[in-house]
């Protein structure tokens, strides 16, 4: 079995960035800019943009972040967006999700100017992704495991990849990529949900299978073929009194019991995570380049 290790692939990719980033704005020119934004105190995601500020302003990137509580009602939401589109310093933006039940996420992400939209969401860059056209931004977290196959010499025509997870965030753009031409495509793909019957019985012929449906440990070891791939995008808090938070991070997959069965598996943390804020980062500095080159 070998561990996929995200940590370390996202490492050097960040690394590469940061030299071409460094290297371009010693030249005097403009200096990147994402925007996130956050609506409400969920911790996970106050984690996980305090994370991508942190990583932007390593690779030299400015950031600015726009927080509004819990009740901000939509228009409120959508004036910041409006804004946020029409300032030209603003290269990238992203509205951290999920968004409390009265906004729609889905007109909230249509909001985002598609040359901004560095997480991918809006349905113009969902439509190119569905069309295969490059010029797409793609979301970050489904292109972190593409990066992750590939850096791992893992093949996919031909192959039957199975997704546990139909979100707009990963299951969706992920399902389009691997049955798509692309260098990671021409698998079959069969998608699980909530509502799919004998879920054993479909991720056992998975020769890849993908975890992202938010549910700690549901995959366990009779689930998984003998020297299948497994990918846990998985990011679950859970109860855990011995540790100083209180609590710990596991993923969708007992890697444990699974491991011994996969011929790579990712750790989760330290799999597929790391690689969604490198992926972040590539999509803004190619949004930036896409609008200063004009
Ligand atoms: N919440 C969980 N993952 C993501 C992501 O990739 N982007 C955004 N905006 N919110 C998220």
């Amino acid at each position: 079995m070998e561990l996929i290790d995200g940590k370390a692939i996202a490492e050097s990719l960040l690394q590469e960035l940061e030299a071409e980033v460094k290297n371009h704005v010693t030249q005097g020119m403009p200096i990147p800019t994402i925007a996130f934004i956050r609506v409400g105190e969920d911790p996970a995601s106050i984690t996980y943009v305090r994370k991508k500020e942190s990583i932007a302003a390593r690779l030299g990137f400015k950031s600015r972040l726009k927080t509004f509580p819990e009740d901000v009602t939509e228009a409120a939401l959508f004036a910041c967006i409006d804004d946020l589109n029409k300032d030209t310093s603003v290269h990238g933006i992203l509205i951290q999700a999920p968004l409390p039940n009265h906004l729609s996420e889905q007109k909230t992400f249509n909001r985002v100017s598609p040359k901004k939209d560095v997480d991918g969401f809006s349905s113009s860059n969902l439509g190119k992704l569905c069309q295969e056209d490059p010029h797409s931004f793609v979301a970050c977290t489904p292109a972190g495991i593409v990066e992750l196959l590939k850096q791992s010499n893992v093949t996919t025509a031909g192959k039957h990849i199975v997704i546990l997870g139909r979100s707009l965030i990963v299951g969706k753009p992920a399902a389009l990529i691997f049955m798509g031409k692309g260098s990671l495509g021409n698998a079959t793909v069969t998608v699980c949900h909530s509502q799919t019957k004998d879920l054993a019985s479909i991720t056992q012929q998975a020769d890849i299978l993908i975890a992202a449906v938010g549910k700690p440990h549901l995959v366990t070891e009779s689930m998984v073929k003998k020297g299948a791939i497994v990918i846990d995008v998985g990011m679950n808090r859970i109860e855990d009194s011995s540790t100083k938070r209180g609590y710990r991070l596991t993923g969708d997959v007992d890697f444990d019991r699974v491991a011994p069965r996969c011929s790579k598996i990712t750790p989760a943390p330290g799999g597929v995570g790391p690689m969604t804020v490198a992926m972040l980062m590539k999509n803004t500095w190619k949004a930036y380049q896409l609008q200063t080159s004009s």
